[in-house]
């Protein structure tokens, strides 16, 4: 365990310079994966940690808007791919000339090459309509959901995972459908 302060940084007795060092490295070296998912799956325990380390974020008024639906199902993973594809060629359109072209070339998503997808929710209801926090600023809760991704997203970077987020979808159909085929 490296101990040894360098010049500027500050002593920190609960956190060795290793391991400020390896926190900072995770975060500067997170990317966001679209392509080159390995089709190996993902072990049980290593997605616990991650998803521990999501649930673990800040929450306006601890509310933990959010619920993490696992989905390994090839049939699904297929089914979510359409609804992408439907609403990034509405994308494409909205693009014009050149930059059209530009974007279809983009690949934004690998939803059937990760062996797992996340289906992340953010439940605007929960704990009520008055929530502390989020008196005023309604949206709290989504950027709550927000830093539990980033945590789990940092944390899979620590684990040698690739994260990508796609988030080219109409939202509605995507309820719709993860609710019929998960009730
Ligand atoms: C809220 C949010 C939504 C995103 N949606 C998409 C997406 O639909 N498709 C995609 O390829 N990348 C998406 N990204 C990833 C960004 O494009 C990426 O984070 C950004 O280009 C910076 O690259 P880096 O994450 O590798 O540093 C999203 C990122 C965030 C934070």
């Amino acid at each position: 365990m490296n101990n040894t302060a360098q010049p500027g940084m500050q002593q920190n007795p609960d956190f060795s310079v290793d391991e400020r060092e390896a926190v900072y490295r995770a975060i500067f070296t997170r990317r966001d994966v679209r392509g080159e998912f390995l089709p190996d799956p993902v072990p049980d325990e290593v997605l616990a940690r991650v998803l521990t380390a999501a649930h673990h974020a800040p929450s306006v008024g601890f509310m933990q808007p959010w619920d993490f639906l696992v989905i390994r199902s090839p049939a699904v993973k297929a089914r979510v791919q359409a609804l992408y594809r439907q609403a990034n060629e509405e994308a494409a359109q909205m693009f014009e000339g050149e930059k059209q072209s530009t974007y279809r070339r983009l690949k934004l998503e690998g939803i059937v090459e990760a062996p797992v997808n996340l289906c992340i929710t953010c439940d605007r209801k929960r704990n009520g309509p008055v929530v502390v926090g989020r008196t005023h600023i309604k949206t709290m809760d989504i950027f709550s959901v927000v830093c539990a991704v980033q945590n789990l997203w940092l944390a899979a970077r620590a684990e040698g995972l690739g994260v990508g987020w796609v988030s080219i979808f109409h939202p509605v159909v995507v309820k719709e459908y993860v609710a019929s085929e998960v009730i």
